[in-house]
């Protein structure tokens, strides 16, 4: 459920008709539903009451500090894959205590910034990266809380470059190897063995690979039992897919009913990496038509938002649908919806059927509160959107438009480059 819906004609956010917005920030800009937001939040949450469990959302689906902090009210965690991650749950108020760090390439200062802050556990994907967190542990006179990343490997059936949890993907220890791994790191002094974690793929839409996978960790933690290894939480990441276009994700509560149907006998607490199911369906980006044209026959609509902007489609081929901001009846073409970037692949809908939209007019496009504005660059010089929040009747800009001086802060151009006065 969401709150994106016409009333009379108009596209609303919540109780904001979407065009005030656009009239007040101008185009383009991510516009979030705070309603939609904790509504999946809490339906996520919730749906996993009956069994002890942390909600840590994926900082890299949406960073903004507005919604970290609106999910940290909520009682949730975050969970990281950087040190600007870190710093942006920790501005937003997250409880460090509640913060997981997943990835493969944690860099040592980012290890001595999480050590600093006490986070909950760093999901350890490597031997290396054990002795490594071991070592800047040790140096700080901390106890590292750890969990193992291990790669179940299970076909998610989901696209390739979002797919993690297979054999000849880059994450995580082999599910073989583990065992070795955590008798390693229960002979490393600085070390506080409190987890395995896993995560398989993202926007995933069915719940067998996520069962599967289950399966074969409690395998292991059977066997880590064994060689009384003791595991206090079971992460289980995040990966849910949301309804693009028609696909059909089983609802948070069926995926949590059929987690704790195979799994409420372990005596782990759950931790949850969800993003992209959180946030997903609770955002937009609004654009505005600069041109249409027809090039050979083919129709495009050249709008005022790009790949630069939204880089899903162009990346994965990914499906956004496109809405009118204004609906009337009205013939309808089947168009590119292509950007000002230069590069062919900068589209935000390819061959689509389209309401025969007019220069001027502004369109939706939808489901883009995940991967959206974290995907965002400054490519060809654009200044990132604002992001912006209805909550009820009113709106809160949550990230002010770049301006032209934020493109060049921080360059310096050295003495003997400036141009000398004649
Ligand atoms: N935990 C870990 C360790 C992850 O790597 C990810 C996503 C998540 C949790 C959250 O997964 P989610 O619940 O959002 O599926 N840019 C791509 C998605 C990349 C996902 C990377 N990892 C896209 O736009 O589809």
């Amino acid at each position: 459920m969401h709150h994106f819906n016409y009333v009379k004609g108009e596209l609303y956010c919540e109780e904001v008709p979407v065009r005030e917005v656009a009239e007040a920030v101008g185009t383009p800009f991510y516009l979030y539903s705070r309603r939609t937001l904790t509504h999946h939040f809490r339906v996520f949450d919730g749906a996993f009451a009956s069994v002890p469990h942390l909600t840590c959302f994926a900082v890299k689906a949406n960073s903004n500090i507005a919604i970290l902090a609106l999910f940290a009210a909520e009682g949730g965690g975050a969970d990281i894959v950087s040190g600007g991650e870190l710093f942006r749950a920790l501005k937003a108020g997250v409880d460090p205590a509640k913060i997981v760090y997943s990835g493969v390439g944690k860099k040592v200062e980012e290890i001595d910034y999480a050590l600093s802050e006490g986070i909950l556990m760093f999901n350890i994907e490597s031997f290396q990266e054990l002795e490594v967190v071991n070592e800047r542990a040790a140096r700080l006179g901390k106890k590292a809380g750890i969990a193992l990343r291990v790669n179940p490997d299970v076909d998610p059936e989901t696209h390739p470059y979002i797919s993690t949890g297979l054999k000849e993907n880059k994450f995580g220890v082999d599910i073989d190897a583990a065992i070795e791994a955590y008798s390693r790191a229960a002979r490393l002094k600085n070390l506080d063995i409190r987890g395995v974690s896993c995560h398989i793929g993202s926007q995933l839409t069915k719940l067998s690979p996520f069962l599967d996978a289950l399966d074969r960790l409690k395998i292991l933690l059977g066997r880590l039992e064994m060689e009384g290894i003791d595991i206090r939480y079971l992460d289980l990441g995040g990966g849910l897919g949301i309804t693009y276009r028609d696909e059909e994700p089983p609802h948070p509560s069926r995926y949590a009913e059929a987690i704790v149907d195979a799994a409420q006998e372990l005596p782990v607490t759950f931790v949850f990496e969800p993003g992209r199911v959180i946030v997903g369906n609770a955002g937009i980006l609004v654009t505005k038509v600069l041109y249409t044209k027809q090039n050979e026959g083919k129709n495009f609509l050249i709008v005022d938002a790009g790949m630069n902007d939204l880089v899903r489609p162009s990346l994965y081929k990914a499906y956004h649908a496109i809405q009118p901001l204004t609906r009337r009846r009205r013939r309808t073409i089947v168009a590119d919806v292509v950007g000002p970037i230069c590069e062919s692949g900068d589209y935000l809908a390819k061959e689509r059927e389209v309401p025969d939209f007019q220069p001027g007019e502004m369109l939706a496009v939808m489901s883009a509160g995940a991967y959206g504005f974290t995907m965002a660059s400054n490519y060809n010089s654009r200044p990132r959107v604002a992001e912006v929040m209805a909550d009820g009747k009113e709106w809160f800009v949550i990230r002010r438009r770049e301006t032209m001086n934020d493109l060049v802060r921080g360059e310096v151009v050295p003495r003997s480059l400036k141009k000398k006065k004649e």
